[in-house]
């Protein structure tokens, strides 16, 4: 491969929606909405796609997988890394070169921080980072702010209130630092022991973002939120499982708690759910969660779509629409 292809598709890597314009952002949503309205398609005929979970995952790893195998692309990769030599002592510097021979993209969980960043710089393809422990997980973040667009037609000025595991979940972590184009005002409901890290909210003082912390969880303190984003306590981040046991069932949302919410608000969660939203809110007009999952097809097809340099206009003109 030639050297200039090399760093161009390096560059091309998603680890963290942290450095995207407003206007890459809003590509990206126009570019997903393409893929709404035509989901299936070869434009990805040709290609393969690889997916190595190192972490388990019901949503993101099927989601990638749907969103290339209704392109056309095929999937290889593995969903438990026990089924790897990397139970033999293989490095995670020789898996990503390996599989770069073998496929034209990379969709990569690990459970170690900076993994994606990591496997971006050795590797000679693109590497969508799918979650790397309590760091980032922007392809979420784009399915999100899809959804967070879809349900309150902009993502300006929002009222965006994150409950639960602010400090493990890496979901609200990749969000903020996306919505900071967007003016938004966050609330972050959550124990002392899961509080928004300080370097989020350094983040949020330095880019002026505003934020206000919450310790109550009840009808009048999400009164006026546009975004009720609830989080499952990440039990497999924690050292001390006493402490987990302490604050897992903190924050439950209950339906009398949504008796003055405003009528466009929604309720969003990444899931997996555990005990953070009560099945009888599912009914609600306020519940969002599975619309969001959905949406995660639309934006994870933008996505590997963008690393492998094809354009929205080469969406628009796409003539392999089935
Ligand atoms: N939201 C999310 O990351 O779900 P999975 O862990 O099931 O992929």
């Amino acid at each position: 491969m030639k050297k200039s292809k090399l760093i161009a598709m390096k560059n091309r890597s998603l680890v963290t929606l942290a450095g995207h314009t407003r206007e890459k952002i809003e590509y990206l949503i126009r570019m997903a909405q393409e893929f709404e309205k035509y989901p299936n398609r070869r434009i990805l005929a040709g290609k393969v796609v690889a997916t190595l979970f190192f972490e388990p995952s019901t949503r993101t790893r099927l989601s990638f997988e749907t969103a290339a195998n209704r392109l056309g692309a095929r999937v290889i990769g593995f969903a438990d890394p026990k089924v790897t030599s990397g139970t033999k002592g293989e490095t995670l510097k020789d898996t990503i070169m390996m599989v770069s021979s073998y496929a034209d993209v990379i969709v990569m969980r690990h459970f170690l921080e900076g993994a994606a960043l990591y496997a971006s710089e050795v590797a000679p393809v693109p590497i969508v980072n799918a979650g790397d422990g309590a760091n980032q997980h922007p392809s979420q973040t784009m399915l999100d702010l899809y959804t967070i667009n879809q349900t309150q037609g902009t993502l300006d000025n929002l009222n965006i209130y994150m409950v639960g595991d602010l400090k493990y979940g890496r979901t609200v972590h990749s969000l903020l630092m996306a919505m900071r184009h967007f003016n938004p005002t966050f609330h972050f409901i959550a124990p002392d022991e899961l509080a928004m890290p300080a370097v989020y909210k350094r983040y949020c003082d330095e880019y002026g973002i505003k934020y206000v912390e919450h310790q109550d969880f009840d009808a009048d303190t999400i009164s006026d939120a546009d975004i009720l984003y609830m989080t499952r306590v990440q039990k497999e981040r924690f050292a001390d499982l006493d402490e987990y046991e302490r604050v897992k069932d903190r924050y439950l949302l209950k339906k009398d708690m949504l008796c003055k919410a405003r009528p466009n608000m929604k309720i969003l969660h990444p899931l997996p759910r555990v005990n953070e939203i009560e099945y009888s809110i599912d009914d609600t007009p306020y519940a969002y969660y599975f619309q969001q999952a959905q949406n995660g097809l639309y934006a994870r097809q933008a996505l590997i779509c963008d690393v492998l340099g094809i354009t929205l206009e080469d969406v628009k003109n796409d003539k392999t629409i089935l």
